[in-house]
């Protein structure tokens, strides 16, 4: 595994996303054995970062990671665990509830990092920020990050920070290059914030011909070129979800799939 090392904490480069981990937005738990062996498989594949969100299955997602972080043996310390809070449980007392909830469905007394999952029109991010250094000062969340947010957002979320604020969680791949443009990763890679990149290969892009060409030179696939790219990059970390163990230890192996400065920009001038 490669990492990402700031502020006291290590993060694996590759984690495992879980949107759709026990359902997408309820719970279906007829597809749990699913789900269950996607997480299992994961795990024993050495993925140790795994993103999870209250709004994910309605808490199912949480409550099945739990119970395969629990069954792996493996000491808590050794996962680093994400979840977040919902853009409507924004308000001081809302956020300390989704917490306490997140933790009892997860089944850990902390979370490594704690996120709010999408802004809020006509949010109080001072009230937000009010309860999340309280969920830090009392250890239940060891870093607080923000997904989905803005330059401006993200800047006002720094400076209500009571810790350095570890991420922002974002779309980012080879085909959506969005939040370069918006100025963010560059904002991120000058200020030691992690760009959670979301999404990664969760596009019609990675089916193209002249990627899948370039791909087989380098004895790789598509998918693994387009995870490469990404964590090369300085402060940035991936999530991507696959139910198919195959592609789950594929993705891994992104992180020893070394792309020279031609390749890059080879890739870079693709789309
Ligand atoms: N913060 C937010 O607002 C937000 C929004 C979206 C997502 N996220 C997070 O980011 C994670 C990943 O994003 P995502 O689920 O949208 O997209 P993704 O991980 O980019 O794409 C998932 C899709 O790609 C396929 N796939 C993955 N690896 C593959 C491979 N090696 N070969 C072929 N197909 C492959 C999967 O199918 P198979 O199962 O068949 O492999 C699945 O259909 C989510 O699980 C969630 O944790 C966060």
């Amino acid at each position: 595994m490669k990492y990402e090392t700031l502020h006291n904490i290590s993060i694996p480069k590759i984690g495992f996303g879980c949107w759709s981990i026990g359902g997408e937005a309820t719970a279906r738990p007829a597809d749990d054995e699913r789900s269950l062996a996607a997480l299992r498989s994961a795990a024993e594949l050495g993925y140790r970062h795994f993103d999870t969100a209250e709004y994910y299955a309605a808490g199912h997602s949480e409550e099945l990671l739990g119970q395969v972080v629990r069954e792996s043996g493996l000491p808590r310390e050794d996962f680093c665990i994400t979840s977040k809070v919902s853009p409507k449980h924004l308000g001081y007392e809302d956020v300390l509830h989704s917490c306490e909830n997140s933790l009892r469905r997860l089944g850990l007394d902390y979370l490594d990092l704690y996120l709010i999952h999408w802004p809020a029109r006509g949010m109080n991010l001072s009230e937000t920020f009010r309860a999340l250094n309280q969920l830090v000062r009392e250890g239940r969340v060891r870093h607080l990050g923000v997904s989905n947010f803005n330059l401006k957002l993200l800047q006002q979320s720094q400076s209500l920070s009571d810790t350095p604020l570890l991420t922002n969680q974002v779309p980012y791949s080879l085909p959506d290059r969005s939040y370069v443009e918006n100025g963010v990763l560059a904002y991120c890679q000058e200020n030691n914030i992690l760009l959670t990149a979301y999404s990664p290969v969760k596009s019609r892009f990675f089916k193209g011909k002249k990627l899948a060409e370039f791909a087989r030179s380098k004895d790789s696939t598509p998918f693994q070129i387009g995870l490469a790219w990404l964590v090369q990059q300085p402060r940035v970390i991936t999530i991507p979800t696959s139910f198919n163990p195959d592609h789950q230890a594929e993705n891994l192996a992104a992180l020893d799939l070394p792309l020279s400065a031609e390749e890059t920009a080879m890739l870079n001038g693709l789309v």
